[in-house]
């Protein structure tokens, strides 16, 4: 996934473009860019490999000037991430230049037929058949807006584009096709953004626009029309964007993920906000839409997620199969589209996203809606494409996660499971008044539960220089917590690039106990619940083979010291919310373990925020 934005306006576009690429670099970083019209009307680029201090550096050697700009950080997919495939890329005669999210799946027959026609290329990538065809159509005579049409007419695959021309450089033109990440419209006094992703440009604007799939825009500074690609005109919804622009910088801490390790219990707060009706022990969750004629005819619920999200999946399982007695299948994006599942009028099928940009996730709906299913979406990002395409949503309102390792965007999906949970079954039945007020109570307890786990954060550095140079690491769960030791083995992998893998304990004696020995640290998840006894006789088996346990324990259990080499207290948490407490100190460990690695926090080698391509 790359980042894009766009500026025209009476500010220095560069200076305001690259701010923005600064707040999206998290979407991919292999290489940044930026092309602006200077005084002269020329097109001039600056862009290079790596992070964007590297294409800063560049900038503050040889300034750019102008009103008018597009820039680009880049997760590569077609051509290697080098100064040459590097976005923003111009058209042969240097009259058009682009900058692309997506991929174009018939770049190749493309690139031939523009060859044949004399057409030289000086990139790798896909990318660049697309301005050279948008050259060729104003060189024959066609305005910007209506090359990028016929454009976009030769393209197959999701993409989203903006292209600027030297002929007219009064306006910027952009467009999306497909699921390849947002375009986003942000409409100032006199001045006119364009941007991947909110975050890139809240501070100058509240008030955007999103682009659909198969539409475009044309902005001048005072001015932008939207429309189809048949050039019809669109009249989309102005959103107000209630985020404040302060929860998309770090503050006063080291990495974003740090910033939203500690944010939880606001993002809790935030999730619960206006959908927990204390005065009558009532849950509320108006944007799904739930009618009881629905109610009564959904009796299956698919899950699809991807990552961290389908690990919250696995955990809305728990939830949901014991509160509202729906039974609940969980699978992998990337394998539900592919395996013709089960799916027809009486299934639901929601899909857990914090970018709601995911490509597998959003493919999983779209075939899920083509087997008639009822859509329903968990998402973070406002206005993004799952959220669109969803007959029912609970936002999370996390606020803006930037760092590429998901940590509030989880949490916040298990609450939003929850409340989901507690309305299905007492809709369906199955909870009574005074189970809901129980529920209600549990829940606005949980900020506060949270908070407690971040107060040990110095134990959890402690531990990360005792294991910060281990090789391997074993996550153990049973139950509502295999998913959380799923999860925390991620974490740790994703960031600090330790092997690490998550079990089911009880699986442990066919076969993974092998691995244990005094190299392999094992993290234990031993919270009070009905399996606690069955998770004190897996630690006492790894133990007995020299491996070394850190247990993650509920306060007050004396029991554990004695079986533990390490022990982790979190505070008593009813079971079917303890994941949302457990993992927090997953989620700091692993940060902690990383930073005394060196590795880059916020930005792993190989991520993306946001996998909009498959
Ligand atoms: C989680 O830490 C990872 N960054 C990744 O697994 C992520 O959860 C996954 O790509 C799904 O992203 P989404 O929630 O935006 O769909």
């Amino acid at each position: 996934m790359c980042g894009i934005v766009g500026y025209i306006g009476p500010r220095q576009a560069p200076d305001v473009v690259l701010q923005g690429l600064k707040r999206l670099e998290y979407r991919g970083y292999d290489s940044a860019g930026i092309a602006a019209l200077d005084d002269n009307g020329e097109i001039v680029v600056r862009r290079d490999v790596g992070k964007l201090a590297n294409l800063t550096a560049q900038l503050q050697a040889a300034p750019l000037d102008g009103r008018i700009a597009i820039g680009h950080t880049r997760w590569a997919t077609h051509g290697a991430p080098t100064q040459r495939n590097a976005h923003p890329h111009l058209g042969m005669n240097g009259r058009v230049v682009l900058v692309h999210n997506g991929i174009v799946e018939n770049y190749k027959e493309l690139r031939d037929e523009l060859t044949a026609e004399g057409v030289r290329f000086n990139s790798d990538t896909d990318t660049e058949v697309i301005v050279q065809l948008a050259e060729r159509y104003m060189a024959g005579g066609l305005s910007l807006d209506e090359a990028a049409r016929r454009t976009l007419r030769h393209l197959e695959g999701a993409s989203a584009i903006v292209l600027m021309s030297a002929d007219e450089p009064d306006r910027l033109v952009c467009a999306r096709i497909g699921n390849a990440g947002g375009i986003t419209l942000g409409l100032g006094d006199d001045e006119m953004f364009i941007a991947s992703d909110i975050p890139a440009i809240l501070e100058y604007t509240r008030r955007m626009v999103f682009l659909e799939s198969r539409q475009m825009a044309v902005i001048s500074t005072d001015n932008f029309t939207v429309m189809d690609l048949d050039g019809r005109a669109v009249s989309p919804k102005i959103h107000t964007i209630s985020w404040d622009p302060v929860s998309a910088v770090k503050g006063e801490f080291k990495h974003f993920m740090q910033k939203e390790i500690f944010d939880q219990p606001r993002a809790i707060i935030d999730t619960l906000g206006g959908r927990i009706d204390h005065e009558n022990s009532s849950i509320h969750l108006p944007e799904m839409n739930l009618t009881p004629e629905l109610i009564e005819r959904i009796d299956k619920l698919f899950i699809v997620a991807c990552g961290t999200s389908y690990y919250a999946g696995l955990v809305g399982k728990y939830m949901i199969e014991t509160l509202a007695r729906l039974p609940v299948e969980v699978e992998y994006a990337s394998e539900f589209r592919y395996y013709n599942p089960i799916v027809d009028g009486r299934t639901a099928v929601l899909s857990i996203t914090q970018s709601g940009e995911t490509a597998d996730t959003l493919a999983a709906s779209e075939q899920a809606r083509s087997q008639e299913a009822t859509l329903w979406s968990i998402v973070n990002a406002i206005g993004s494409q799952s959220m669109r395409l969803a007959d029912g949503s609970i936002p999370m309102h996390a606020g803006p996660e930037i760092g590429v390792a998901s940590t509030k965007a989880f949490t916040t999906s298990l609450v939003d499971l929850y409340l989901l949970a507690c309305v299905l079954g007492n809709l369906r039945g199955h909870i009574s008044p005074a189970e809901l007020r129980r529920h209600a109570a549990d829940l606005t307890r949980l900020p506060t539960l949270v908070g407690r786990a971040l107060e040990k954060d110095a134990e959890y550095q402690a531990l990360a220089e005792r294991f910060h140079k281990a090789r391997n690491f074993l996550f153990l769960g049973r139950g509502i917590n295999y998913p959380i030791a799923l999860e925390g083995a991620l974490k740790l992998k994703e960031i600090s690039y330790i092997h690490a893998e998550g079990y089911p304990a009880g699986e442990m004696k066919h076969g993974p106990i092998a691995l244990i020995d005094e190299t392999m640290p094992v993290l234990a998840i031993v919270t009070k619940n009905a399996l606690y006894d069955k998770m004190i006789s897996q630690v006492q088996q790894a133990r007995a083979r020299g491996g070394i346990v850190i247990a993650l324990a509920t306060e007050g259990d004396e029991q554990i010291r004695q079986e533990a080499d390490h022990v982790i207290y979190v505070p008593d948490t009813p079971p079917l919310l303890s994941p949302v407490v457990n993992v927090i100190p997953l989620q700091l460990l692993s940060y902690h373990i990383a930073v005394r690695r060196g590795a880059d926090v916020d930005q792993p080698r190989n991520l993306a925020k946001s996998v909009t391509v498959e």
